[in-house]
């Protein structure tokens, strides 16, 4: 038996690192999208990004197409005004190179009045517009803008939110709305909403009053979060008497869940609990929550695929098979 506290620290350093990922810059944008997804590569004008198994394949759009248009999903000769941070001019420019208005390694090169070819500088370079060429890194003032997603992806295409579990984005006629499952979590592979024991996701939303109520906070305590059967919130408590309106997310170790009377992560057999008893197991058979204790679940990578009943007998979980000897576990009396 583990208190929740004891790890508390290590998770917190988990929820870290994890934030940190996010934010970071290489993380792989396909991870929002769902698979076979094109969208626009948000540093370039010129490429655009397969998504497939939430990885990037980078096209380049060349010759007398320069441009993608995330629209038609292709190459282009220009793009309409309504792209305006894209619009690039030859224009008495003819071979000259002109800086991406999308990335500081990037470039384009007028053949022609009308022909901007899209480059980029080698890596830990930067394009500059002064001296027409590709300089060291750390010699260049560029920084890189941030992007609108809607600049990048086409309209009526669901994509991740990662602040909630149950949230993603689509576009609507360029504006970004925010959209929520109802009762069911976002699985970005798919662009759906699915049953919430499928999604590997740790962005659980608050229960309602989570941490109590205005008058009557809990403070410093383990609630349960109401998704599965391993996670809970930690409600600190506040110097203002209020109830913490942001508890942290963790979950109990494998094979164990965590029981809010004892506020302890105990053995599974020992605590009530009708989510998706399979997360977090590494047995193939467990006890399932049907009254009786006669009956039990098959688990696959952590997610329940079927119920099954031992009959007259009952399911043993320590020996994961069916026995005439009786079970009383709390989990399913
Ligand atoms: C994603 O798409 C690729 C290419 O079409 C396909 O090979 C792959 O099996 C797909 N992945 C899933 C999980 O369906
Ligand atoms: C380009 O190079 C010039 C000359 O070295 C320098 O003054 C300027 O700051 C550079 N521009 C950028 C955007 O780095």
């Amino acid at each position: 038996m583990e208190k929740p506290g004891a790890i508390l620290g290590v998770a917190l350093l988990l929820l870290l690192q994890a934030l940190d990922l996010v934010n970071a810059r290489n993380e792989d944008i396909c991870r929002l999208f769902s698979n076979n997804t094109v969208i626009r590569d948000p540093e370039s004008c010129s490429q655009s990004i397969t998504c497939i198994d939430s990885v990037s394949y980078y096209s380049r759009c060349t010759g007398s197409t320069p441009f993608f248009d995330k629209d038609a999903g292709k190459c282009v000769k220009s793009l309409s005004t309504s792209m305006s941070s894209c619009s690039i001019s030859c224009d008495d420019r003819t071979s000259q190179f002109l800086a991406d208005p999308k990335s500081c390694y990037g470039y384009y090169y007028c053949a022609d009045e009308e022909t901007p070819m899209y480059g980029t500088c080698p890596q830990d370079t930067h394009f500059n517009a002064t001296t027409q060429m590709c300089s060291h890194q750390h010699e260049s003032d560029c920084t890189t803008s941030t992007f609108e997603y809607c600049s990048i992806v086409k309209n009526s295409v669901n994509f991740d939110n990662l602040q909630g579990c149950n949230k993603y984005h689509v576009c609507e006629k360029g504006v970004l709305k925010d959209m929520t499952c109802s009762k069911t979590y976002y699985q970005a592979s798919t662009g759906e909403c699915v049953d919430k024991a499928l999604v590997d996701c740790d962005a659980h939303p608050l229960p309602t009053e989570v941490c109590g109520k205005a008058g009557k906070p809990y403070e410093n305590k383990f609630v349960a979060d109401d998704v599965t059967c391993r996670g809970y919130f930690y409600c600190a408590k506040q110097k203002d008497g209020t109830p913490d309106p942001n508890p942290m997310w963790s979950q109990c170790p494998q094979d164990r869940f965590f029981d809010a009377a004892s506020q302890m992560c105990l053995a599974p057999t020992a605590v009530k609990c009708s989510f998706d008893r399979c997360d977090g197991r590494t047995a193939d058979f467990v006890e399932s929550d049907t009254k009786g204790c006669r009956s039990y679940l098959r688990c696959s990578d952590g997610v329940t695929v079927g119920e099954y009943s031992c009959g007259n007998y009952f399911f043993d979980e320590e020996l994961g098979a069916c026995t005439p000897s009786v079970q009383t576990y709390t989990a399913c009396k």
